[in-house]
Parts: structure tokens; sequence; C-alpha cells
């Protein structure tokens, strides 16, 4: 089956979609992207947040985009349908425009949209996964989505070298602000849900939101504290979030066990709430036809 994309404001065959030389997101990372679930039934999985965040990011970045959130629906939309995927996401990102090599933003650019859609399997069981700890050497601006994501390639290759499935990023202070491509949560022996509180240090993940809300719906204390990676080690269980993943439990950090070695009970409890929501989600935005 052909995989479709969307570029330059057209549906084209994925091998076949381009960008300029020019483009600054080639040049200098210049942009912004979502990655956005979708479920079996075809629903983007809180799409309004993403959407949401997607403009806050451009905000931060003054990157004029000005197409609706409807409009931009309504082209994810087509894009899945053509894809005929069960399941999966949409790649979406936003450059700030095409213009000759120059750090100097000099003129009003028009920003290019370009968005793929790749199958994936959310999974009711998840793996459980083994974390490296590395230096958190990103910029101060975690919060934005950009597509500048340097440090976090450096740091998931000196996990993965190790045999780790994800790396666990730790800043000058000795604290775990998240992982590479996912928020980092801790289980205090308390019972007690740690994850790093919202700042720039990190990227506010929309799984991380929603399961905030979702903990409270189940009983669950989170602390929005941040933990060092001693906490993390001697913690009673570890799990990590995002919208690719939901909730994986995480059974060693660094080659240590985390609690008996298997996930823990709190974060199957919070792992089997998402999976619900997940499933049996909506769309949050209004209907598209
Ligand atoms: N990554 N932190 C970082 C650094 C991330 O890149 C991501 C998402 C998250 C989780 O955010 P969310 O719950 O909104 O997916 C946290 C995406 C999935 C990616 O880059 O592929």
């Amino acid at each position: 089956m052909t995989r479709i994309a969307y570029t330059n404001g057209m549906f084209v065959p994925h091998d076949y979609a381009t960008v300029s030389m020019d483009d600054r997101g080639y040049h200098f990372a210049d942009s912004v992207y979502e990655v956005i679930a979708y479920n079996q039934r075809g629903f983007f999985v809180d799409g309004k947040r993403h959407l949401d965040r997607l403009r806050s990011s451009l905000k931060a970045l003054n990157i004029p985009f000005r197409m609706s959130d409807q409009a931009l629906f309504l082209v994810m939309h087509e894009l899945v349908r053509k894809n005929r995927h069960s399941e999966g996401y949409v790649y979406l990102q936003i450059t700030r425009g095409i213009a000759p090599r120059d750090h100097l933003v000099r003129d009003f650019l028009e920003p290019t949209l370009a968005m793929f859609a790749e199958h994936c399997t959310f999974q009711e069981t998840p793996p459980h996964l083994k974390v490296f700890t590395v230096p958190d050497i990103r910029w101060k601006r975690n919060d934005i989505k950009s597509t500048s994501l340097l440090g976090v390639v450096v740091g998931k290759y000196q996990a993965a070298n190790k045999g780790g499935d994800e790396a666990w990023l730790v800043n000058d202070e000795g604290f775990v602000t998240e992982g590479g491509a996912t928020n980092a949560w801790i289980v205090t022996h308390k019972g007690v849900v740690q994850t790093h509180p919202a700042t720039n240090a990190i990227l506010n993940g929309i799984t991380r939101q929603r399961l905030i809300e979702i903990a409270k719906d189940v009983s669950i204390v989170v602390e929005e504290k941040p933990f060092t990676v001693e906490d993390a080690k001697s913690a009673r269980e570890a799990f990590l979030t995002s919208s690719t993943k939901g909730v994986h439990p995480i059974i060693e950090i660094d080659d240590q066990k985390i609690g008996n070695g298997l996930m823990g009970d709190i974060t199957q409890k919070l792992q089997k709430a998402y999976w619900h929501f997940y499933q049996h989600t909506k769309n949050d935005y209004g209907e598209i036809s």
C-alpha cells in the first residue's frame, strides 16, 4: 500500500514528498512539531491539546502560522484516511519558511507545513523497559516542541549503546528532567507519584497532563517535584509516558533493578486507566466531516 504524506499543500506518495533545500527547518531546525496518536476508531487522542501546544511553540518562536485548527484537523483526518492504517500517529511539522541561508530572519516568510502518518499499535500490555541516565546537554527552552533535538539524539545513542530503551536526562544539579522523547515518573515508597514540574526544563507532555488528571480520578496522589537519580534508583516503581507509548513501566535504571523488577501496582493502575481513556476517547474539537 502506498504511504501518503502532505507537503506543499498537496497529498503525495511519501517517497516523493520533498522540502526545499532553502527551508529554514533544514538549515537551522527553525521549526516546531507535534506527534498526535489516533486510536482504532480514527479519533485523535487529545488532538485539541496537541494543537494548543503547537500554537504556543509557534508563538514562543514568533512563527506566524495562519491556518486554523479546523483546517489542520481536516488535513490530518484526510491523511489518516488515505493511509488506511488501523491506528497510529500523525507527525506534523511547521518551519518558519524558505529563504536563502541566513541566521537572521529578515523578511516575513510563509511557514512550511508538512505531515506524514505512521502505523503504530498501542499496547495493552506494554513492554518493560530499561533506561540509562545521561547528562541533559540540551538548550534552556525544552518546553518548546522544536525539531532541534541533537541533545536528545546524542543521549539516546549513549543509552542505546548500553542496551537501554530510553535515556533519562539528568541536569547539572543531579535531577532527572525527562526522557529523551518521553516524560519520566517514579512512585515513592509512600505510593506518591512524582514527576518533574512543567518548567522550561521539560516538554509538558500531553500524556503527562492527561495522566495527572486520570491519577486524580483514581485517587492516586501526584507531586510535580524534581527527583534525583538516587531517588529513582531506590523508588518503588518507575515509568515513562508519551503519545506514542502511553504508560510504559521501567524495570531497570543504569542496570539497577527497580522494585521487584516487574510492573508495579500503581503503574499498572495508571497504565490501565490511560489505556481505557485512549481506546474510548473521541474528537475533542468538534465534528470534522
Ligand atoms: N515525543 N518529552 C520529550 C522530550 C518528548 O519528545 C516527548 C514526546 C514527551 C512526551 O510528550 P507527549 O506526551 O505530548 O507525547 C516528553 C514525541 C512522541 C516524539 O518526539 O516522537
